[in-house]
């Protein structure tokens, strides 16, 4: 079985990305609502979680973990790495690379939580990828509760999102990476807004090609999804028509259920 965890809702874009690169692999997915959001609390606090659900989905009988959460991969993937040494384990970082080969102005913005944009890891990944490329990193506070809330395109978080990115296009930035999974929910709604001037930059399918390379015997199986969360378990499965997500339900065998790591 393989494990994948977020915050909450943002890694169902990597769920989906796997799900589709590995029909038949048994998949359980874990997302923290009771903790959601990870980007505005100390390392310490999201280090401690990480841990903590990376050491319950073991013991459920992941063999392969996900980190589908580019704020929980900056803050901990090396310890929850260090405390399981025979478990292969996928994390989720920015886009720079990709972004940067292919930008034209040699501009390229990350759109990320708090504690991503300050992370050494984020500043490492620049110094080792962007090469002469100008990064900025531009922190959005509440934008992944808005994706919590379902409120994807409503006209004030709308202008909002604006707000952030027109300044962004404005300087010549013509590679937009985003740099949290529940932003990939958000894409069509900044899609017009950077249409002709800007590329959105998504790794979900990379990640979910690594996924591939490292499952081994996990990938074949009955193909169940299980859902999991650790607080109002039944808003996952609620919110996949709204995340365009309607078709993983077909995959789920039992109801979404509580999880308490
Ligand atoms: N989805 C997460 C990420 O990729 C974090 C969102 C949050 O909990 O703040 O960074």
């Amino acid at each position: 079985m393989i494990g994948i965890f977020d915050s909450g809702l943002g890694g169902l874009s990597v769920l989906a990305a796997v799900a589709r690169a590995l029909p038949r692999a048994e998949l359980c997915y874990l997302a923290d609502t009771a903790h959601v959001p990870y980007g505005s609390k100390p390392d310490g606090f999201i280090q401690g979680r990480v841990l903590s659900i990376g050491r319950h989905l073991v013991d459920r009988g992941c063999r392969l973990l996900v980190v589908a959460c580019n704020t929980a991969t900056a803050a901990a993937v090396d310890e929850l790495r260090r405390q399981h040494p025979g478990v292969p384990i996928v994390g989720i970082e920015p886009g720079i690379k990709p972004a940067a080969a292919a930008s034209r102005s040699r501009k390229i913005a990350v759109l990320a939580t708090e504690s991503t944009a300050r992370s050494e890891r984020l500043a490492r990944l620049i110094r080792d990828h962007a090469g002469a490329v100008d990064v900025t990193v531009t922190p959005c506070p509440g934008w992944a509760t808005r994706v919590e809330t379902l409120d994807l395109d409503g006209p004030a978080f709308a202008a909002e999102i604006a707000a952030r990115i027109d300044p962004l296009l404005a300087s010549g930035v013509d590679q937009l990476v985003l740099g949290c999974t529940h932003y990939s929910f958000l894409a069509p709604t900044l899609a017009p807004l950077v249409a002709g001037r800007a590329e959105l930059v998504d790794v979900a399918a990379a990640v979910a090609r690594q996924v591939v390379r490292l499952a081994g015997a996990d990938s074949q199986g009955a193909g169940a999804l299980a859902l999991l969360a650790t607080a109002r378990p039944e808003r996952l499965q609620a919110a996949l028509p709204r995340l365009g997500l309607g078709w993983l339900a077909t995959r789920i065998e039992h109801a979404a259920g509580l999880a308490q790591p």
